[in-house]
């Protein structure tokens, strides 16, 4: 088993929101952009972090839905930055025994990324190491709906009975599928929330908000996060075996 710090358990996926880019370029008094471009740096760091420690899934949130909604020349600039991430790393993605796959909407990228995208996620498909998921253009509500809509689809073709829908097949039509559910999210910038990432997915996933800016999330940082991680106790909303209630009801007064 690995092994963080002499504790016992890391996360089998591990989930991250890179927050904070644009506020620490300007603690420095620098462009938005000079924040994206560290950060970058960063989740290569991560990336390759994640892969010595044997992490099985990683999934990053590169870009979500709700970015499309930044300043254009944002926009452009954090998809030249993920395009160049692409090109330069998968090269050394693919000799590291990774596999690297994107979910989101894929219809809203430019056909220049979707295709080194795909081609990316072929060349890598086969390996065995671990599951690096980008998460771009990426909605989870939106994730949602569009399972519905294939759901609905199946039964108005009668290839699916309405009753036959359950949580289980829900979760095979999500694009995560077949990741299993994210045991640890880590948030960084002092921002404690989702914010559409993987809301089916992380209902029972262990939340650690960082105060660092993504930028700052070093090595150390990380380690701290995994150790808390490994300190938790997991229910699953069940009760721990050595908390078991004695057999004598309580009386209700
Ligand atoms: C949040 O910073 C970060 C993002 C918009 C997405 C994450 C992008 C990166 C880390 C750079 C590119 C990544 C790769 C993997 C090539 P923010 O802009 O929301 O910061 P703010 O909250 O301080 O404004």
């Amino acid at each position: 088993m690995n092994t963080v710090a002499g504790s016992t358990s890391i996360p089998k996926h591990l989930a991250i929101i890179m927050d904070g880019n644009g506020r620490w370029a300007k603690s420095r008094g620098r462009e938005r952009f000079y924040g994206h471009i560290k950060g970058a740096r960063v989740a290569r760091q991560t990336v390759e972090e994640c892969a010595r420690l044997k992490i099985p899934f990683l999934t990053l949130y590169a870009f979500s839905a709700e970015n499309w909604s930044r300043p254009e020349s944002e926009i452009a600039f954090l998809m030249r930055l993920l395009l160049r991430y692409i090109l330069r790393e998968r090269k050394s993605l693919h000799e590291n025994n990774i596999v690297f796959r994107c979910i989101g909407q894929r219809h809203r990228l430019s056909e220049t990324i979707l295709k080194e995208i795909e081609t990316t996620e072929l060349m890598t498909a086969n390996n065995s190491g671990m599951v690096l998921t980008f998460a771009l253009s990426y909605g989870g509500r939106q994730e949602i709906v569009e399972a519905i809509r294939t759901i609905a689809t199946k039964v108005q073709s009668g290839l699916l009975e309405p009753g036959e829908i359950e949580a289980d097949l829900v979760q095979r039509h999500l694009q995560t599928f077949p990741c299993p559910d994210p045991d640890l999210l880590i948030r960084t910038s002092g921002e404690w929330r989702l914010s559409n990432f993987l809301p089916w997915q992380m209902v029972y996933t262990e939340l650690y908000f960082s105060n660092l800016f993504w930028p700052d999330f070093n090595k150390e940082a990380l380690m701290d996060a995994l150790n808390h991680f490994a300190h938790r106790e997991r229910r699953f909303g069940k009760v721990v075996k050595n908390n078991t209630p004695s057999l004598h009801e309580p009386t209700l007064n």
